[in-house]
């Protein structure tokens, strides 16, 4: 499947990151998780005081940004982390510089492997042209839960009144951004992930089968 492309777009905390790393392992496809992108961001403007409101800071500190890691950490996993990166991830020169970061890793693998990328945008602006689209629909009250177990396992202390109302919010700012929102892309499949990941991964399969 070398040079075909999986986008997977849904709401915060839908499992996303579960179903790329389900699909990456079946199908030989190299995963890229777009929010790592700007978790990564949001603690670089964190641990270097960026003001997130102001635009001439915000691009100053792009534009000198050499280097992204994509690498997955728990400290970019924080509750305040995630919400910087919803912050920041409104402004159109982070969503570039993002986009482009995303184009750059496509273009140095795509001669030895397909691609699962998951985020908010994938399918509907940053990867229209995908070979097959996925969106996650899953209702905020099953995402809080589940990310209030995740959180409560990995020792954070936490809220699930908080995690509700941050979800919220969230969904709230991704949808309602004008840049790139998040939206069920044209010509997706939605997934329900409201159920157990087998009936989840069920439904990616006969997809799969079928293309
Ligand atoms: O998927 P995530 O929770 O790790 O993403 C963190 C934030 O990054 C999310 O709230 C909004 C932003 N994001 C985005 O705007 N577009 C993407 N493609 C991916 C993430």
């Amino acid at each position: 499947m070398k040079n075909f492309i999986v986008t997977i777009d849904g709401p915060a905390a839908s499992g996303k990151e579960k179903i790329s790393r389900y699909i990456s392992k079946k199908w030989k496809l190299k995963h890229l998780d777009s929010g790592t992108l700007y978790r990564r961001i949001a603690l670089i403007f964190l641990n270097e005081n960026i003001d997130i409101n102001d635009i001439k800071q915000i691009k100053k500190k792009i534009s000198k940004i050499k280097k992204i890691s994509y690498r997955k950490s728990k400290k970019i996993r924080t509750q305040e982390i995630s919400k910087l990166a919803s912050k920041i991830a409104v402004h159109n020169c982070v969503r570039n510089f993002v986009n482009q970061l995303q184009y750059d890793f496509v273009e140095k693998n795509k001669k030895n492997t397909g691609f699962v990328i998951d985020g908010r945008d994938i399918g509907s602006v940053v990867f229209k042209n995908a070979n097959l689209k996925l969106y996650i629909d899953v209702n905020a009250d099953i995402r809080a839960k589940r990310r209030y177990k995740q959180l409560i396992d990995s020792s954070e202390k936490s809220i699930y009144r908080k995690i509700l109302k941050d979800i919220k919010l969230r969904d709230k700012k991704d949808k309602m951004r004008k840049n790139s929102p998040l939206v069920i892309p044209a010509n997706s499949y939605i997934i329900d992930n409201n159920d157990s990941f087998i009936k989840t991964i069920k439904q990616i399969n006969k997809i799969f089968n079928n293309i």
